[in-house]
């Protein structure tokens, strides 16, 4: 049986004393029967190492280099971050596609990079608002998937997770409806039926604006298999109530 995920993405919050007492909360009270991840900025990776050491909690990270080593200035590569014991890393989150311009083509080879040096990636796709408004929801999550398929043979694809985020439910507290969701996951469900021998087997995540009143809805969908979390993620009551609505 497969287990749901809950990943919190602290994006570029934190400091050492602060992520000590909101891990120690979170490590005091997780729940059993859910996998849980927590993606720290990378000057964080050591100190959130250590506190996460024997506790089942993944270390993630946020982005990473698509090349492995070199003339990069300020870029991190894979094998730095398995260095310091990282699992997942979460790649094409919306906030860098928009603000770091990052390509479907830039997204596709970071996540072979991810993959190459035996981590996960959480691979985030996702409409904007307009994009939605316009009826094209679908197509632009095609051309995001398909990007990844002309890059990885289908075994390797199989090693994904994909996190549905719409751009327009990230960080606005308004998040997707169940029926807008579960329409999305059962899309994507689809695509990976057509690339991956064991399309169920992929975990399937949503983010935009997840909380704990909603996580059990969300978390219920027949295509969900747990949540990208952001903001609630930096509060260890809501987080802690986000996992248990997954375990
Ligand atoms: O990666 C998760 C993030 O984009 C969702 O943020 O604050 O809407 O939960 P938030």
């Amino acid at each position: 049986m497969k287990r749901k995920l809950v990943v919190g993405n602290w994006k570029m919050n934190g400091d050492r004393a602060r992520n000590r007492v909101l891990l120690d909360q979170i490590l005091g009270g997780m729940p059993s029967g859910v996998d849980c991840a927590v993606c720290v900025p990378f000057p964080y990776l050591a100190q959130v190492n250590e506190i996460l050491e024997g506790s089942g909690i993944a270390l993630g990270a946020q982005d990473v280099s698509e090349f492995s080593d070199g003339a990069y200035t300020g870029d991190v590569s894979v094998a730095m971050l398995a260095d310091w014991g990282v699992r997942f890393v979460v790649v094409g989150h919306s906030e860098r596609r928009t603000l770091h311009h990052e390509s479907d083509e830039v997204v596709a080879r970071k996540t072979v990079a991810v993959l190459d040096g035996e981590l996960t990636p959480i691979v985030c796709v996702g409409e904007t608002l307009a994009e939605r408004e316009s009826g094209v929801t679908e197509q632009v999550l095609m051309r995001q998937l398909d990007a990844l398929a002309a890059v990885l043979p289908s075994a390797v694809l199989q090693r994904v997770v994909i996190a549905y985020e719409p751009v327009w439910a990230i960080g606005t507290g308004r998040a997707a409806t169940a029926e807008q969701v579960q329409a999305v996951l059962s899309f994507v469900r689809g695509w990976l039926a057509r690339h991956v021998e064991a399309a169920n087997e992929v975990r399937v995540l949503y983010g935009g604006s997840v909380k704990p009143e909603t996580a059990e809805a969300l978390f219920g969908l027949p295509d969900a298999d747990g949540g990208l979390i952001g903001g609630a993620s930096l509060d260890a009551p809501s987080f802690l109530e986000i996992c248990r609505a997954a375990a």
